[in-house]
């Protein structure tokens, strides 16, 4: 959660009467989370927003299930290879790699949400490696771009309106190099978050402003903004509930409030504005961690200056993280210590046996002097399942390619 946004009508007080300009009484919502313990907002609805019928869902990504797997093994999932299913995003999703805490997959959607969603059972970040598009939600609408990653709370309703006419390709100032990402204009990945996300503590103050030190400020996010009272004839309403999907059917529009204030609305950050930290020597993954979540920390790697001791070894050096995972995501550049991945390449590295860079990296990084790799990595805290997609997808000569 960010800083308090107000946008349109609100009443001067919490609970009190708004009405119209004809007299009409509005409608307040409360979206809290953690109960009525933790952040919130207040929306006000022309209409009473729960008024639903119980219909079909017809919509809604699977819950993942695992396949057998080599547990231990290192491996190289394509993402790319996965670029022929369309449709909306909502339908598009393919779960890889799962444990209690998260699912991560990746989407190549081709269509808008014909329905509107709510996820009632975790937050969703996604990280968009090709493309663009608005998150329509009764908040408001919310532009995202290429490299940007986009938060949507947990419970909001929303639909996602993907820009269909990308090109492949926009430069992010970086060197694109080969892509192997897929034939779509929008590559996804997206992770669903059953404990919430938000900003590490450590970059807050006491007062809840992000710190002066912190690896980005309140100005690097983009904001939802309210787009008045509106009806895109949608009746349909799906929501996600212990890992089903359940349809509603709607009266009128949902998207129909007047006002609103709070902390919980949707945001999108540029992975460029992350502000990376060098050392004179290597500095660990938890100096890249932009996001936390319950069981996992998101990192971004961005382009950046290396190490600058006389005798500094920039490339990685090899670790035994015995209480974590970790997927790399390799999005643009030229990733210092991995061979034979590509844009869209997804590492699984398992927890329990060390991992590190392949043969000549770690000697071939002494005195280089920045990286241009884009990469974002999930540390995980307990172990991860992979699907049948993900299987289908993998690289067999991954595990021995660092012998
Ligand atoms: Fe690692």
């Amino acid at each position: 959660m960010l800083d308090r946004i107000c946008a349109g009508d609100i009443p001067r007080k919490h609970h009190i009467q708004l009405r119209g300009p004809g007299g009409e009484l509005r409608y307040e919502e409360c979206f809290t989370r953690d109960g009525f313990d933790g952040p919130y907002t207040i929306l006000y609805h022309l209409r009473r927003p729960h008024t639903h019928r119980l219909a079909p869902a017809e919509h809604g990504w699977p819950a993942p299930e695992a396949a057998d797997a080599r547990a231990l093994a290192k491996r190289h999932y394509k993402s790319g290879e996965l670029a022929a299913r369309g449709g909306p995003q909502i339908d598009a999703r393919v779960p890889l790699l799962f444990n209690a805490d998260l699912i991560a997959g990746v989407a190549f959607p081709t269509a808008e949400d014909p329905v509107y969603i709510a996820d009632g059972d975790a937050d969703q970040l996604i990280y968009i490696h090709r493309g663009g598009g608005v998150l329509r939600s009764v908040l408001g609408d919310l532009a995202f771009a290429q490299g940007d990653y986009v938060f949507v709370p947990r419970g909001l309703l929303h639909r996602f309106l993907p820009d269909l006419g990308t090109d492949l390709g926009t430069d992010l100032g970086t060197d694109l190099g080969t892509d192997t990402s897929g034939a779509g204009a929008q590559h996804w990945l997206w992770f669903s978050l059953a404990g919430g996300v938000h900003v590490p503590r450590q970059w807050r103050n006491e007062v809840g402003q992000l710190r002066m030190d912190a690896p980005y400020s309140h100005r690097d996010f983009k904001r939802t903004e309210l787009v008045g009272p509106r009806d895109e004839g949608i009746r349909r309403l799906i929501v996600r509930r212990s890992g089903a999907w359940h349809g509603f059917a709607l009266e009128d529009s949902p998207l129909d409030v007047v006002g609103w204030d709070g902390t919980v609305y949707p945001w999108a950050f540029p992975i460029l504005s992350f502000q990376p930290r060098v050392s004179s020597v290597h500095l660990p993954p938890t100096w890249h961690g932009t996001f936390a979540a319950r069981g996992a920390l998101i990192c971004s790697f961005v382009p950046r200056p290396v190490d600058f001791h006389p005798e500094a070894i920039p490339c990685p050096y090899p670790h035994s993280s015995p209480h974590c995972d970790e997927i790399l995501f390799y999005c643009d550049g030229n990733f210092t210590s991995r061979l034979g991945v590509g844009p869209g390449s997804i590492s699984h590295h398992p927890m329990g046996v060390p991992h590190g860079p392949h043969p000549g990296s770690y000697e071939r990084s002494i005195g280089s002097t920045r990286t241009d790799e884009l990469a974002v990595m999930v540390d995980t805290f307990a172990p991860l399942a992979a699907t049948p997609a993900a299987l289908g997808i993998e690289d067999p000569g991954y595990q021995d390619s660092f012998l």
